[in-house]
């Protein structure tokens, strides 16, 4: 019998069932989702409108190539522009945060005919040949992906950034907000700086917004606390709310060719419809402002709770860093309290809910790690 290529460790939890942030097993135990399998569930499960809209796709067309017209593709770039706040910007799509970073690195290198990118210490930005190039994690860079063309400089670090950023630099690659690396948010005056050395050089910044963008932050992309603009941003995640779909949007003075880029799901009709639903709820429901409003309750809640070291990140992307070991506390809140909970490192609690969540699950999950950093 083919056996499944064991790479996952796994919690011996079957889900069958989801709605909003709630989630059973086959053996009808609820649990409270606060992971969103892995911030990807932005607008929460099964929405009615997503399911609805998503079904209705399906009967009527789920996939054509893209060498004919796909009205949702134009439907989501005018949207997605006006929502982020990037209107004049282009969008490529694509299935996967990897592969936002992949396409985004290759037209940076395109663009500016170079081939040298810098990234960051802690950084990680997926496991395609580019992406995992530019991850700090020597364990999930296979000898092939190893390039001398990466130099990684220390994140949040500006000194030293005119000597590594130079004008043999095709790309500076960063997280807004680290997610992998611990919940780290880039400070403004270090995204500044970043801005400041690719105008100066030429390199092309591109700001990886797979877990942190799509509204987490609070605001649509988290180098928007920063103000400044990134020559191209790249999405995945929360984009489609569980259907896989990826993008890159890209400053007007990145000129497109046909034949560039390429990909034979990218944009396709089901994904497009997903996409176009979230960015719809996130508007209707005002999830960015939620977003702000019950992450800056839970910030000012976890401050008063002890055993916790320090509380980082922005809007729902929020890393509790405790005094103790992440795994039992986890462990405890899964199996004891039912919560969903993600991590980072030893430890770092990560939290990652739905942008719809309310005052009354932030209480429900405070009430239940008071109770378990007591015991
Ligand atoms: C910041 C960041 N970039 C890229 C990726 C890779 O995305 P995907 O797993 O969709 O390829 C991730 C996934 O965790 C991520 O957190």
């Amino acid at each position: 019998m083919m056996k499944l290529f064991d790479v996952y460790p796994l919690y011996p939890i079957e889900l069958m069932k989801a709605q909003g942030s709630t989630v059973w097993d086959k053996n009808g135990q609820e649990y409270l989702d606060l992971y969103g399998g892995h911030a990807v569930i932005s607008i929460g499960h099964s929405h009615p409108t997503y399911v609805a809209r998503m079904t209705e796709q399906l009967s009527n067309i789920g996939f054509y190539s893209n060498s004919i017209i796909i009205g949702g593709q134009a439907e989501l770039a005018e949207k997605l522009g006006r929502v982020s706040g990037y209107p004049s910007y282009q969008l490529f799509l694509t299935n996967s945060g990897a592969e936002s970073n992949e396409n985004a690195l290759k037209l940076a290198s395109f663009h500016t005919g170079r081939k040298k990118v810098v990234a960051f210490t802690k950084a990680f930005h997926g496991r395609t040949a580019g992406a995992v190039a530019v991850t700090d994690n020597p364990s999930i860079v296979a000898p092939i992906n190893d390039t001398s063309h990466v130099t990684f400089h220390p994140f949040n670090q500006i000194e030293g950034l005119s000597d590594v950023i130079t004008e043999e630099t095709a790309a500076v690659i960063v997280e807004g907000i680290q997610g992998v690396g611990g919940i780290q948010v880039a400070s403004t005056p270090f995204l500044k700086a970043l801005r400041q050395r690719c105008d100066e050089t030429g390199a092309q910044l591109i700001l990886d917004s797979v877990q942190c963008g799509y509204g987490r932050s609070g605001k649509f992309f988290s180098h928007q606390y920063a103000g400044i603009n990134p020559d191209m941003m790249t999405t995945a995640k929360g984009m489609g709310n569980g259907f896989p779909i990826g993008g890159v949007l890209i400053a007007p003075h990145i000129q497109a060719s046909y034949g560039l880029l390429g990909t034979t799901f990218g944009g396709n009709h089901l994904a497009c419809t997903a996409a176009n639903v979230v960015l719809d709820i996130i508007e209707e429901e005002n999830l960015l402002a939620n977003a702000t409003q019950i992450g800056a309750y839970i910030e000012q809640e976890l401050a008063g709770i002890q055993g916790i070291k320090e509380v980082r990140g922005r809007g729902l992307m929020i890393g509790i860093e405790l005094e103790e070991a992440v795994g039992p506390i986890r462990d405890a809140l899964l199996h004891q309290h039912h919560i969903f909970m993600g991590y980072a490192g030893k430890h770092t609690l990560r939290l990652l809910p739905s942008l719809a969540i309310d005052q009354a699950i932030a209480d429900r999950f405070l009430e239940s790690l008071r109770s378990v950093l007591k015991g």
